[in-house]
């Protein structure tokens, strides 16, 4: 009998910038509970150990870049990306069971060699990443929040923005995409208060174009067919730490 960790114990639920999502809908498949048993252990993170200094450690390739997904939904621009750049080492974080049980399957059915993974909160995986150590942080249709009383639970926060410009390499990119007018103004006055990046945008155009090799996400698709426009922000850290 296997059985699957669903933790939503009020303990993870309070720490501060913490998950605040749901951690399962459906029953797994029975393939997918396999795949949590054999693969996601070899796949997981160990936070209990200390980070390598240098990440590429932490992949059987030569990694020469390190990129970061957070929330990845069920890993479908995750796992494509992943195919396409092989000497790239990609970490993907994602708390909600049945998304990460989508990821395995794909990870699995493609042999992916250069992946990572985490199945808890981002913000706890960030804070054990060293500094300088990422090439890409995606941020993909983070979970909204549309009640105010809710603002505070957005995954773009002033403690999350100072996470990502310690873990990002100078020059590195905070990569944001969203369909909810309200987080596209609210990142970027998050971000314009935050003096550790400069947005990439020359005109209109480009927050209305994808990254090059984009793979439309789950959330991205239910956006487009429900009337709603997809907005893409790149934020490039400029080092600020000496200064
Ligand atoms: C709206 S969904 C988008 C999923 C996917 N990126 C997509 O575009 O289809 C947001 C995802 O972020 C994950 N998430 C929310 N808070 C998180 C956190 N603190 N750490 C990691 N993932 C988180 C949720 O579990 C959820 O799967």
């Amino acid at each position: 009998m296997i059985t699957i960790s669903d933790d939503n114990s009020p303990g993870r639920q309070r720490r501060a910038g913490a998950f605040f999502g749901r951690r399962k809908a459906n029953p797994l498949k029975y393939s997918q509970t396999v795949l949590f048993e054999k693969l996601l252990p070899r796949l997981k993170l160990d936070l209990d150990e200390p980070a390598p200094e240098n990440l590429q450690e932490l992949f059987n390739c030569s990694a020469n870049r390190i990129i970061l997904e957070i929330g990845f939904g069920g890993g479908e621009h995750l796992v494509q990306r992943c195919g396409e750049q092989s000497e790239t080492g990609f970490i993907g974080c994602e708390p909600f069971i049945n998304g990460m049980g989508k990821a395995l399957s794909a990870i699995d059915k493609h042999q992916v060699a250069n992946i990572r993974l985490f199945d808890e909160d981002a913000t706890r995986l960030l804070d054990w990443l060293p500094t300088d150590s990422l090439d890409i942080i995606y941020l993909l249709y983070p979970d909204p929040w549309p009640k105010k009383r809710h603002w505070k639970r957005r995954f773009v926060n002033t403690d999350n923005l100072d996470r990502f410009a310690r873990v990002l390499k100078s020059g590195g990119e905070f990569r944001f995409a969203t369909d909810i007018a309200h987080y596209v103004n609210w990142t970027l006055d998050h971000v314009h208060r935050n003096n550790a990046f400069v947005w990439q945008a020359q005109n209109d155009k480009d927050r209305t174009t994808p990254w090059t090799g984009w793979k439309s996400t789950r959330y991205e698709k239910k956006a487009i067919r429900e009337g709603r426009d997809p907005v893409y922000l790149t934020f490039v850290h400029c080092n600020t730490k000496e200064g």
